[in-house]
């Protein structure tokens, strides 16, 4: 009887300390292989941040990209090699992601202090939810022990999986539910568009081909406004862009706010307020800042650890950039 009821506690034993602790994700997954992980990225970020005010929007931008693609495994960071040519980032989708430099920058200092401890792909979280700290938006505490793909990704699968430019919510929504998201943390998470710009290039569709139910109105001046920075025939629509809200730097609840005024800058911030399942949080959200902070804090996390590769899948690369 003793012999058994020993078994079993040693089976459990044996259980717990191999295949439920290991392998998932975690808060204080790095504190004891790198306790000043979180302070390292931080203290970086921080006059990189005040140097180039544009870069906070580039890095939430390039998280959700990453995690888009079989989920957050910095696929995203690693560049064309010559042998393989392919490579996410040669995908149209992925026009106008910046920075992705800066996650390879800030791994050479977490390396310098805790060697192959730390993926890129938390490095990448890390630094998004520090781009969102520092323009005043929520501070979110995010789970970390991410694995990073060990293979160069296809163009192919950005294409098919990241959303274009002309999404609708039908769209937005089933992405999100697929990470476990409720409407309202949807609908939050787009919230993000609260930062940063978008080139002419996108949407030029949405202002010079407006068919059928596409097209959700516009206020007229925000429309000719858009219209005078991005003409129709324009050997610029590349480089030229216009701002996705009044107050690009600032993490705030005035995209909500703007779209419902007709300045909404995509499709999809125009279409989220209009249709009837997500225009009344959209609305609550314009004027409750603090109930849009706590719901984008819980979406991010849902975006950021959705089909992510932990325990012994995948691995720590050694630089970001390179599969090796
Ligand atoms: C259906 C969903 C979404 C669609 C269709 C969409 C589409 C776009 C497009 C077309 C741009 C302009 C890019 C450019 O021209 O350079 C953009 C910018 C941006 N998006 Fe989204 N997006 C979506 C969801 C998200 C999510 C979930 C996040 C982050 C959590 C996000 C963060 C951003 C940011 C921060 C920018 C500005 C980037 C910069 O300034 O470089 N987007 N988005
Ligand atoms: C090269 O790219 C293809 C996708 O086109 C991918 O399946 C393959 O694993 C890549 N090869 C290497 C060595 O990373
Ligand atoms: C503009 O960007 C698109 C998409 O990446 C690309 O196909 C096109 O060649 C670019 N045009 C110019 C003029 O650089």
């Amino acid at each position: 009887m003793d012999l058994i009821r020993t078994a079993v506690v040693v089976v459990l034993i044996i259980g717990l300390g191999t295949g439920v602790e290991v392998g998932a994700i975690q808060y204080n997954f790095y504190e004891k292989s790198c306790p000043q992980l979180e302070n390292i990225v931080r203290t970086a970020l921080v006059p990189i941040f005040l140097t180039d005010p544009t870069t906070p929007a580039a890095l939430l931008r390039l998280m959700f990209h990453d995690c888009q693609v079989q989920g957050c495994d910095a696929s995203i960071l690693v560049d064309p090699v010559e042998e393989n040519l392919s490579s996410e980032m040669a995908s149209r989708k992925n026009f106008g992601i910046r920075k992705r430099g800066l996650i390879s920058m800030l791994k050479s200092l977490v390396e310098a202090a805790c060697p192959e401890q730390v993926s890129c792909a938390d490095i990448l979280i890390l630094a998004a939810r520090e781009a969102v700290a520092i323009s005043e938006g929520p501070h979110i505490k995010v789970p970390l022990g991410r694995r990073d793909s060990s293979i160069a990704p296809s163009y192919e699968l950005a294409d098919a999986l990241i959303p274009p430019a002309a999404a609708g919510v039908d769209d937005m929504l089933r992405i999100f539910a697929g990470k476990g998201m409720t409407i309202e943390e949807s609908v939050a998470i787009m919230g993000a568009h609260t930062l940063g710009i978008t080139h002419c290039l996108n949407i030029l569709n949405r202002l010079y081909e407006q068919e059928g139910d596409q097209h959700q109105r516009m206020e007229p001046k925000f429309e000719a406004l858009l219209r005078s920075i991005c003409p129709k025939v324009s050997s610029t629509s590349n480089s030229s862009f216009v701002l996705n809200d009044p107050t690009t730097l600032v993490f705030d609840n005035h995209y909500y706010k703007n779209a419902m005024g007709g300045r909404g800058v995509l499709r999809i911030d125009a279409e989220m307020v209009s249709d009837p399942r997500t225009a009344p949080i959209a609305q609550h959200f314009a004027t409750d800042r603090d109930d849009f902070f706590l719901a984008f804090s819980t979406a991010f996390v849902k975006l950021s650890t959705s089909g992510v590769l932990t325990g012994d899948q995948g691995v720590i690369r050694k630089r970001c950039n390179v599969v090796d």
